[in-house]
Parts: structure tokens; sequence; C-alpha cells
């Protein structure tokens, strides 16, 4: 059976929609296609036959729209082959990383008909004068907190690269 596959990812200040980009093009690299859409533009998933999901975190959650395609979606996403990414942490600190994945854990125990063939957390990126609604309310404050938060990216393009060669090789395998 040929596969279709399909990276769809949640984003709010578009780290994780670069890291989405970077896996489609690994793709690519390594022979296969893959369809790119944030997962509030999808309305059917017909047709696709291995699902790559990308997520942030956000106080221990994945935002609104990414449960909203699972809960939406549900009856497609059981039947595919899926993958998971979590963007999180913002230092190389191992702590954060096991901390984001209990994070990622727990959000997924909303959804035990999903059998994830990978759940990989990537690190992320901190950008005071990136951040999202509600928490960009931060910058009108006469004192904002955030103000002297260092930016920080730790997205990891080899590890971003390996995992998704290593899923293309999984794709093949089956094809
Ligand atoms: C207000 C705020 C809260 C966050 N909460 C968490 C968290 O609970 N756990 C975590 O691992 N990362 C957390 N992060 C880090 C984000 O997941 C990281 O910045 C990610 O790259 C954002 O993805 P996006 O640019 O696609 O929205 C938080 C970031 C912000 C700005």
């Amino acid at each position: 059976m040929s596969s279709s596959i399909l990276v769809a990812y949640a984003t709010r200040s578009g780290s994780t929609a670069e890291v989405s980009e970077s896996i489609v093009a690994a793709l690519r690299e390594a022979g296969l296609w893959a369809d790119l859409v944030p997962v509030s533009k999808i309305e059917s998933l017909q047709g696709t036959t291995d699902l790559i999901l990308g997520a942030p975190l956000y106080i221990g959650k994945f935002p609104r729209d990414f449960h909203q395609f699972l809960a939406h979606q549900r009856s497609a996403i059981a039947k595919m082959r899926t993958w998971c990414f979590v963007l999180g942490p913002t230092r190389r600190e191992p702590a954060d990383f096991d901390a984001a994945r209990k994070q990622a854990e727990q959000q997924f125990t909303h959804y035990p008909w999903l059998h994830l063939a990978g759940l990989q957390i990537f690190g992320g990126r901190w950008d005071a004068s990136l951040l999202p609604f509600p928490f960009s309310l931060a910058r009108r404050l006469p004192f904002n907190p955030l103000a002297k938060v260092p930016g920080e990216d730790i997205r990891d393009s080899t590890a971003i690269h390996d995992w998704s060669l290593a899923i293309a090789g999984q794709i093949k395998h089956a094809a």
C-alpha cells in the first residue's frame, strides 16, 4: 500500500511550525512526500495513512486547537500510524525534558484510543517578544516580569533530522 503522509501541527508563536517544516524537508530528503498543515485548517484526513503530529506545551498543556483536532478526528486518527513530537523545554536540563515528557504523556491520557508509534520531546524557543496571548499581556505591565528573561532557542536540528529519518525508515519498511 502506498503511503500518504501528513505533518499536522499546532503552534502559538511559530517554533513548532518551523520544526514541522524541517521534518517535511527531511522526509523529502529520504524520498517521501508529506503534506504540511496546521491542525486548525484540517477538515478531513481522508487518504492519510501516516500522521506526524506536533504540539508545544504551555503550562503543561497542549493548545486548545490541538485537543479539538484530536477529538474531532478521533475515528480517522485511530486507524493511522501516528507519531508525535512535542516542543517544550527551553533549557538544556535533562530534568526539564523529563518534566515535558511527563506533561505530554499526561495530556495524551485524554486519548486512550490513541496508540502513538513514537513520542518525541524536542527543545523549544523562548522569546519574550513573541509571547502569545494572554502571556503577551505581561508586556503591558509597568514592571514586566519577563523583560529580563533572555531569549533561548534550543531547537536541535540534528535531533529533528535524525528523528524524521527514523520515521521515514519505518514508513518505507511498512510500504
Ligand atoms: C507562557 C509559556 C508557558 C510554557 N509552558 C511550558 C510548559 O509547561 N512545559 C514546557 O515544557 N514548555 C513550556 N513552554 C515552552 C514552549 O513550549 C516553547 O516556547 C515552544 O517552543 C513554543 O512553541 P510555539 O512557538 O510553537 O508556540 C512555555 C512557554 C511559554 C511562553
